[in-house]
Parts: structure tokens; sequence; C-alpha cells
């Protein structure tokens, strides 16, 4: 999969790519990430991307020409599945989400800044836009940065245990259920005995009980 990210702020998006398993998936060549400097794409002096509003009020309005420019420009290079603008009045981000863009090839995503995006942009070139929850970033780079970490891990082989991801949390509806390792007690605190039993047919439905108690308790909306 080929992600290229258009933003104003390269910087933070240096270090979530470059470690652990989003580091491990390029190795592999399983997952390809760009970040483009959406200034590169300003033809104004200064390279000047914002503006004022029209009709007045706070904040600035990141503009047309830069993003079109830096759209159309990786478009006659790639044929992205979706192109995906990161903002707090899109979609919600789960793991079905996740899932889906995990099977696309080729994606495209553009952070917001200041007061947001030109709406034509939103209107004539974005294909989905996603929030990754209910509160206000400063700029859609860590969004952009979580996405591809949730989408990322789903890429058959950058997990060494592909099954490990469809044991996340969420994958069926229901939270994980709760895990031990080594010691087996520690100040008097156990390890469930069901868990040291070596009957696997237990521990899949002890496993699977703790999973709907948790879920029940902490997010019942997901049952
Ligand atoms: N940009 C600012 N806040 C955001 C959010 N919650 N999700 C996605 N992009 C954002």
């Amino acid at each position: 999969m080929r992600i290229d990210i258009i933003t104003v702020q390269p910087g933070l998006l240096e270090g979530p790519f470059s470690h652990s398993i989003m580091k491990r998936a390029q190795t592999k060549g399983l997952l390809e990430v760009h970040t483009h400097n959406l200034r590169d794409y300003s033809t104004l002096k200064h390279k000047q991307v914002d503006d004022y509003q029209f009709g007045g009020g706070a904040g600035m309005v990141m503009m047309l020409e830069p993003v079109v420019n830096a759209i159309e420009t990786l478009q006659a290079k790639v044929q992205y599945d979706e192109v995906i603008y990161l903002t707090p009045d899109g979609e919600t981000l789960n793991q079905q989400m996740a899932n889906q863009l995990s099977l696309k090839g080729n994606l495209l995503m553009l952070c917001g800044h200041y007061k947001g995006i030109d709406e034509r942009i939103r209107t004539h070139f974005v294909t989905k836009e996603i929030s990754i929850g209910d509160y206000v970033l400063s700029g859609g780079e860590l969004a952009a940065a979580v996405l591809v970490d949730a989408i990322g891990r789903l890429i058959p082989g950058v997990l060494n245990d592909e099954t490990s991801a469809l044991l996340d949390s969420f994958q069926d509806n229901l939270l994980a259920p709760p895990v031990y390792t080594r010691p087996e007690e520690f100040r008097g605190w156990k390890v469930p005995d069901v868990l040291m039993s070596g009957d696997h047919k237990k521990i899949d439905n002890w496993r699977h009980d703790q999973a709907l108690e948790r879920t029940k308790a902490r997010r019942p909306d997901l049952l």
C-alpha cells in the first residue's frame, strides 16, 4: 500500500512512521508513506498557503490553489482509491473503517490546519472525510498518523502473527479480554487458574466470556 500525505507541518509526521510496526511495514516493502509539504505547491510569494475567510471572522483558511496543485500533481503519478481529508466534522474512525481502508492500494491524505480548507476542495476532490474523535486537534497530522497506524498494522504480513490483529479489541465488536505474563504470582496476585490449565478449549471460552463481560461493563453500545 502507498500512502501520500499533504501537510503544512511535515515535521510532525517524521516520528510516527520511523518506529516499531510502521517502520517494519515499510522495511518489508508492504507500506510506503510519503509526506508532501503543501508550501512546495504554492506559487505565491512567501509560499503562502492560507488566507482570510470571505465574509469575515477570525482564523485563516487553507487556500484552494496550493492544495489543488498538490493533489493534481500527485494524481498524475498515482491512481488513488480515496482522497481522505482529516477533519473533526468527518465520519468517526472505527475498526471497520480501518479494515476496509487496509484493503486499498493507494491513499491520499490531506491534513487540515487553521480554520480548515476551502470548501470547494472538499466538494471536488475529497472522497472521504475522517475524524479520529470528538475533540479538536491543532491540525490533521496527528489524526493522519493515527489513521496510518490503524490501517498499516492490518496489511497482511505486517504483524508477525497475522491472527493477532484479528483478536484485537473491536474486531468482533468485543473489547479484548485481559492478558497476563510471568510471574504467575506477584505480591499474592495470581494469574487466573484457567490460563495455567493448558486446556485450550476452556481458555478460549474463558477469554470469550471475559471479553463479553468487559464489553458489557465498559462499552455496552458495541453489543
Ligand atoms: N483535525 C483536527 N481535529 C481532528 C480530529 N479530531 N480528527 C481528524 N482531524 C482533525
